[in-house]
């Protein structure tokens, strides 16, 4: 009998959480306004929470990973898309430190993955076959803090709040050189957060997409000159995220806004999709960019 309950109180959950998320996926998506610069063309809703501080999109696994903040909640998660109820779930949780703060996560090299944490001074070197933890690093004293992270097989590249995009050997983890991101003007801009290393098929330039804290938009920034060539507002994202909490929890409408901020950017080559998310967010926002 107890079972039994259990049993439909978890069919009822599911059906409240399949409905949540198709529902919430039809309004938004058929009724996304129309833009030059990108298209929404999924929605998944996200039942688990996570202080998204970097996000990853993993070819060879073909799998998304969220690194997560927060002190006494920092992990990793690798997770899984369910179509059938447009969820986004967790398959594997891999915790930091109680102490630590966890910050951008990437791809090291053929074996590892490397997350950062924020001011803790480590990185964290993670086994992507196993995903278990292989051991800490120290971050070099050129990056003040960790903040955002993306790689591209020759270096990895790291954010730390300034207008620096620090160019770091994954071998040696040293820091090869670092370049300063500014505006079309030449005015150096700051606050560079999570990114996402992008290479441009169609004359091999590389590029790098970063979300700045605090906006709403994306910038691309070219990775010769440092220069930001585009800007990509996705106020709708957080427009969709704050109707979500206005309509399930409207008490929450507001609160902690500087918390819950756009912050996430992962690539998916082969389907040439975008994955975009915020801290805390409900949602997880399959994008294609023009
Ligand atoms: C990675 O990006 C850097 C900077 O643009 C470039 O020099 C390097 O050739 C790129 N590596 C690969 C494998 O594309």
């Amino acid at each position: 009998m107890v079972i039994l309950c259990f049993t439909t109180i978890l069919i009822f959950i599911n059906l409240i959480l399949k409905s949540e998320a198709s529902i919430y996926k039809d309004k938004y998506l058929l009724n996304q306004p129309k833009s030059k610069d990108f298209e929404i063309i999924d929605i998944y809703f996200r039942p688990y929470s996570c202080f998204t501080q970097g996000l990853l999109f993993d070819q060879s696994r073909r799998q998304l990973t969220e690194s997560c903040g927060w002190q006494g909640d920092s992990k990793a998660l690798f997770t899984k898309f369910d179509e059938q109820t447009s969820q986004v779930l967790l398959d594997t949780q891999v915790n930091m430190e109680k102490n630590h703060f966890g910050e951008g996560i990437t791809i090291l090299n053929q074996d590892k993955y490397l997350a950062m944490t924020w001011k803790d001074r480590v990185f964290y070197m993670m086994d992507r076959q196993t995903l278990k933890i292989l051991s800490t690093e120290a971050i070099p004293n050129e990056i003040k803090e960790g903040w955002g992270a993306t790689s591209n097989g020759t270096y990895v590249f790291i954010t730390d709040g300034s207008e620096f995009i620090h160019f770091v050997d994954p071998s040696s983890l040293q820091v090869l050189k670092s370049l300063k991101v500014v505006s079309q003007k030449g005015t150096p801009i700051r606050n560079l957060n999570e990114l996402e290393y992008f290479k441009d098929k169609t004359n091999g330039k590389d590029f790098i997409w970063t979300n700045i804290f605090l906006q709403d938009s994306i910038a691309k920034i070219d990775l010769e000159t440092g220069m930001i060539i585009k800007r990509v507002n996705l106020k709708v994202l957080s427009d969709v995220q704050e109707a979500y909490i206005k309509e399930t929890n409207p008490r929450l409408v507001g609160y902690d806004k500087f918390n819950s901020v756009l912050n996430g950017i992962a690539y998916d080559e082969i389907e040439d999709v975008f994955y975009i998310t915020g801290k805390r967010w409900s949602f997880i926002f399959k994008v294609k960019l023009f």
